[in-house]
């Protein structure tokens, strides 16, 4: 694989992966296909060679242009979504255009030109679990974490709009024979990542003097990988996966909301109640947690950054590096948050 196209490639997990290609396969050459959305940033891909990596500004959606590029590459690796929770509770509609739709064009174009196509996903398709304290032997049993034999109930207008993108994906491989994989990785920490986010988004709640915000009773459990083992694995799974498969993709990290906000705090050096508790998320998914043992042992991968609170010390200190980076869209991000009560 010498040409891949990532989309979404400015974007939080797309650039990382980007920075991570060009640093550990020096024949790979990089077409980023991005539609710089208010979370899309050229900055994040700053200092890559040009030789190594382009930008393509432009839409997923935009079938002569997705043409045009899929025509000259190996691999398209799709990472380009509208991403964040709270936004498609206000307004799903660019969840449809851009998740589905988009999908759907890209899809079209790799099956035309017979193109290797990885697409990147969430473990919110799943739903949610119940708490380990809700279940009998704290949750260590069988069928307590997803594997990718779970069942598909989404929650959300955007997890709806990526598990409908995986079963286009599923349709693609089994009636039009396409070269596919398919990842559902779970919460996903690290640098880039926009501050309507729950981690940044407190980070720098602290760094301006204002409260952090916790949803609720902050009782709801995200499993966390760093960004760097996210990446890993989808080059792991491109590389290695069988077509047709799905892999599943966690560092078993899972926290509850309140104990991260406390981390952060005392990282901080904050005292860890300095908090306020705000209007819980509608249809809030009380627990995340994946059973990664198919893409560990079939595949070989294994996460590196497995020290949450060393990696969330190193965010931390990202944010507070890159201040110009995020500090001209803090009152807006802080705004729109406001107008919902949280
Ligand atoms: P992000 O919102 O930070 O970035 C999305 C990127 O896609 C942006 O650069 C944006 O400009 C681009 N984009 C949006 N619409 C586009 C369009 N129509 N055409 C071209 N580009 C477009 O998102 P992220 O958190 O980096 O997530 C990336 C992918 O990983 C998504 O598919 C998401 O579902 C998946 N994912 C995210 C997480 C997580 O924890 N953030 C976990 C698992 C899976
Ligand atoms: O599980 C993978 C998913 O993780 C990805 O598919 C999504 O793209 C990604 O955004 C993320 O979804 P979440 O909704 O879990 O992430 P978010 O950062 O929005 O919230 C994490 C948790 O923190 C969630 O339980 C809601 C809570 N929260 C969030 C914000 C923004 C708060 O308590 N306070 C906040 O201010």
């Amino acid at each position: 694989m010498k040409n891949i196209i990532v989309t979404g490639g400015a974007g939080f997990i797309g650039s990382n992966f980007v920075h991570y290609v060009v640093k550990n396969h020096p024949d790979v050459h990089v077409t980023v296909l991005d539609k710089l959305t208010y979370a899309g940033n050229e900055a994040n891909l700053a200092g890559l060679p040009k030789d190594r990596v382009e930008l393509v500004v432009g839409d997923i959606a935009d079938f002569e242009l997705v043409d045009q590029l899929v025509a000259k590459t190996d691999a398209v690796v799709h990472y380009a979504a509208e991403s964040h929770n709270d936004n498609s509770l206000k307004d799903p509609f660019p969840f449809v255009q851009t998740n589905l739709i988009g999908t759907y064009v890209l899809l079209e174009a790799c099956r035309k030109y017979k193109v290797r196509y990885h697409h990147v996903s969430t473990d919110e398709v799943y739903g949610d679990l119940p708490l380990r304290e809700d279940l009998p032997g704290h949750g260590e049993g069988e069928g307590e974490k997803f594997t990718d034999k779970t069942p598909y109930n989404p929650s959300s207008p955007y997890s709806s709009t990526k598990a409908g993108s995986d079963l286009l994906v599923r349709a693609w491989v089994r009636s039009f024979g396409l070269q596919a994989t398919i990842s559902n990785c779970s919460n996903n920490y690290g640098p880039y990542q926009h501050i309507e986010k729950f981690i940044p988004r407190q980070i720098t709640n602290v760094l301006m003097g204002i409260k952090p915000k916790l949803y609720g009773e902050g009782k709801n459990v995200r499993d966390w990988i760093h960004t760097n083992d996210h990446s890993s694995a989808v080059w792991t799974i491109l590389t290695k996966g069988e077509i047709g498969e799905t892999y599943l993709i966690g560092a078993d990290g899972e926290e509850d909301n309140k104990t991260v906000m406390e981390m952060i705090l005392t990282a901080m050096s904050q005292p860890k109640d300095a908090y306020d508790h705000v209007t819980d998320r509608a249809g809030h998914d009380l627990r995340y947690a994946i059973d990664s043992t198919k893409l560990r042992e079939e595949l070989g991968w294994q996460p590196e950054f497995t020290n949450f609170e060393s990696g969330l010390k190193d965010t931390i200190q990202w944010y507070t590096d890159n201040k110009d980076w995020w500090i001209a869209e803090k009152e807006a991000v802080e705004n729109s948050y406001a107008k919902n009560g949280q």
